[in-house]
């Protein structure tokens, strides 16, 4: 895989800029995509002179309704070929269905599904013609179970997961691989961003970035269908398929605690 192209969305914080880190190290080209492009810049340039990789850095809100296709033509118009896919852009939401605010709830659907699987159908083709290519898509134990108080955010997590199990049998013999990545609680922004990182649970179980993105990573060039970080995560994920469904989700209702504000 030594100079294929990297496009990593979600890049300038959390496991996407880790995933990133490694990627560069092993000398692939990068395509770096997120908001923040002060943020993607400066990774830009940290890689360009730690790594010696060229890096291309492309601004865009992800969770725009027509995301993946402005941000295909701005890959045609730099001419910009992508061999691997990394989907990492991502954010959750706790709190009660009914009360979290419906545009940040709709946005979540476009970003962890809508422009995931519209960027990967833009991009698939072309690797099937060149008869290599890899995608790497972050979905999260929560996809695992059902997750009341999360709803929204759960149910992006086991689309991803399904798309992506589904994905890896589909083009195993067309030499493209397809990993899913399904960390457990995680240190990054995402603990705050979600209002969950000052739960017990969160705080108690979360695993260090580095070791998330490198699971990430090792799975995607042995193209593993799934990866789970972490013994714990691993063992909770397999408990779902002991434990019945609604015995799961009455626990997850209890574990998870909307803030009340
Ligand atoms: N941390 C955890 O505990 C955990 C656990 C399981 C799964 N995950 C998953 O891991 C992935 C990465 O999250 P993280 O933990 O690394 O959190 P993070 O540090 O908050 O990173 C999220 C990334 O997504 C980007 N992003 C958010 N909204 C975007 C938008 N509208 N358009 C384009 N990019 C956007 C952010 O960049 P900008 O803000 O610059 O746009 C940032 O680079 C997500 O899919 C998340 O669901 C995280």
């Amino acid at each position: 895989m030594m100079s294929k192209t990297a496009l990593v969305t979600g890049a300038s914080s959390g496991i996407g800029l880790e995933l990133a880190k490694l990627f560069a190290a092993a000398g692939h080209p990068l395509i770096l995509t997120a908001r923040s492009g002060d943020k993607l810049e400066s990774l830009r340039k940290e890689l360009v002179e730690t790594h010696s990789v060229h890096v291309e850095v492309i601004v865009a809100d992800l969770a725009e309704a027509d995301a993946a296709t402005k941000l295909a033509d701005e890959l045609a118009s730099r001419k910009l070929v992508v061999d691997i896919l990394v989907n990492n852009a991502g954010f959750g939401e706790l709190g009660r269905f009914h009360e979290i605010d419906v545009e940040r709830q709709v946005n979540m659907v476009r970003l962890n599904v809508l422009t995931l699987v519209h960027l990967t159908r833009l991009l698939v083709p072309e690797m099937i013609k060149r008869k290599s290519g890899g995608i790497l898509n972050v979905g999260s134990t929560a996809a695992f179970q059902p997750g009341p108080n999360m709803a929204v955010y759960y149910a992006t997590k086991a689309f991803v997961l399904s798309f992506s199990e589904a994905l890896h049998e589909e083009l195993l013999e067309r030499d493209i691989s397809v990993t899913c990545l399904c960390p457990g609680p995680t240190e990054t922004g995402f603990g705050a961003d979600s209002g969950m990182g000052d739960s017990a649970i969160f705080k108690s179980n979360a695993m260090g970035v580095e070791a998330v993105a490198q699971a990430g990573f090792e799975g995607l060039k042995n193209n593993r269908a799934i990866v789970i970080p972490g013994l714990k995560n691993r063992f909770g994920a397999f408990m779902t398929r002991l434990v019945p469904r609604f015995v799961t989700r009455k626990l997850v209702k209890r574990l998870q605690v909307p803030n009340e504000s």
